[in-house]
């Protein structure tokens, strides 16, 4: 049985992932606008990615026999003033969730639930690879600068991804 403080962090970490999946749904909504396909993609695999995070919580929460309460989603921002701002924008707010993980695994471990530090185990190193992804595109970016081939095979890259489930999801 999940403790009531740990039952709400979890529920406030669903609804921080849920919110980051509707914030990168915007940001796709923003490229498919801007005429870059792939850089759309791109956030779309990151929207699957953000729910499958709730998801992974939703199911740690049930198995737990905790109860799950989906609360009201913060409106997210539409438009940026360029790419390497919405990059820039995501890696601000990637950092913010590690931040949320960080607090929920010391909850976790001043609670002495153990499982639930288990748990988190698996969003601490996603968030290192999160962060490093953002990181990357970032740098890319700057090295493109407004150089349309950069822009254009950049846009091709991006195309490219695709979603795969997490581990936590694959294996249930
Ligand atoms: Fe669910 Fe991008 O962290």
């Amino acid at each position: 049985m999940l403790n009531s403080k740990v039952q709400d962090a979890i529920n406030e970490q669903i609804n921080a992932e849920l919110y980051s999946a509707y914030l990168y749904l915007s940001m796709a909504q923003y490229f498919e606008a801007e005429g870059l396909p792939g850089f759309a993609n791109w956030f779309k695999v990151q929207f699957q990615e953000e729910q499958a995070h709730a998801t992974i919580f939703m199911n740690y929460v049930n198995q737990r026999g905790g109860r799950v309460l989906l609360k009201a989603i913060e409106a997210v921002p539409t438009t940026w003033e360029s790419s390497m701002a919405v990059f820039e924008a995501t890696l601000v707010h990637e950092q913010k969730v590690t931040a949320l993980i960080n607090s929920l695994y010391t909850l976790a471990m001043n609670e002495e639930d153990y499982a639930t530090r288990d748990r988190l185990n698996w969003f601490v190193s996603e968030q290192v690879e999160e962060e490093d992804n953002c990181r990357e595109l970032i740098d890319k970016l700057r090295l493109i600068g407004d150089n349309g081939m950069g822009i254009y095979m950049l846009n091709t890259e991006l195309a490219a991804r695709t979603y795969a489930a997490p581990s936590p999801l694959a294996a249930e």
